[in-house]
């Protein structure tokens, strides 16, 4: 039997060094990096996969350079703004995961509208990661659990641990969606960099050695052949 896969998640890794090779600017590579983004979503919707969660900008990419920060911010409303049709065209949910309360508030506008506006669409739901970071959702979810005041202390510390598990669940901004399958990092590097760490626990990994920008249907067409015959047993025999 071939695994189902009904949540990629890709981790979208190389820009930069891909502008480098072409003797261009880093903000060169992102420009290509998010009309990537546009070729991945579209072959994704065509082939039945339910969610394709993005790691668009992160807790840490807060650290690089003023000018790099500034100009992923005005491509991400630029993109939001183009690209609403196309969710529009192919039936695609939009979400986001991550704490936007960091953005400006055209940005922050922008994307609870087309959250509202795509809600219907059954598609695939293209999820941007935006302002995430794993530690920074448990945290934000504890918080959450701990507010509601719903810890019942009557319990033993391994019944509590099992109710806490679906809580935590429940609370991530990724609530109603299906564990990650698939784990796809581009650009070379081999680590997760705080992503859906939670969700991914029992994904399959992939890396490739292909910059993002670069990074083909193609290439991810025979990533998906390959995971579809892996044996996956979650920790049983
Ligand atoms: C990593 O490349 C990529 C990012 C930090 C952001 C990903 C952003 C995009 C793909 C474009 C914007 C997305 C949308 C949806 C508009 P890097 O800069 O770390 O590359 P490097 O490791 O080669 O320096």
């Amino acid at each position: 039997m071939q695994n189902s896969l009904n949540h990629l998640a890709i981790i979208m890794d190389g820009n930069g060094r891909w502008a480098q090779l072409q003797g261009k600017g880093r903000q060169a590579g992102h420009k290509k990096g998010a009309s990537n983004v546009r070729t991945i979503t579209n072959w994704c919707a065509k082939h039945n996969i339910a969610h394709l969660t993005l790691y668009a900008f992160s807790t840490e990419n807060w650290n690089r350079p003023k000018t790099e920060v500034d100009f992923l911010m005005k491509l991400l409303e630029r993109y939001l703004r183009d690209e609403a049709k196309t969710y529009h065209d192919n039936g695609i949910r939009f979400r986001a995961i991550g704490d936007i309360a960091f953005f400006s508030e055209p940005l922050k506008h922008l994307i609870l509208d087309l959250e509202s506006a795509t809600s219907h669409y059954t598609t695939l739901t293209q999820t941007l990661a935006l302002n995430y970071g794993s530690r920074n959702e448990i945290a934000r979810a504890c918080h959450k659990i701990l507010l509601d005041g719903a810890l019942d202390r009557s319990q033993s510390p391994q019944e509590a641990a099992k109710a806490l598990e679906s809580a935590i669940s429940a609370a991530l901004d990724t609530a109603d969606m299906p564990d990650v399958d698939l784990l796809i990092r581009t650009g070379g590097e081999q680590r997760l960099s705080n992503f859906l760490l939670w969700q991914a626990s029992y994904a399959e990994l992939a890396f490739s050695q292909t910059l993002w920008p670069d990074f083909s249907t193609d290439e991810l067409a025979a990533i998906i052949d390959d995971f579809r015959a892996r044996t996956r047993r979650f920790g049983a025999l």
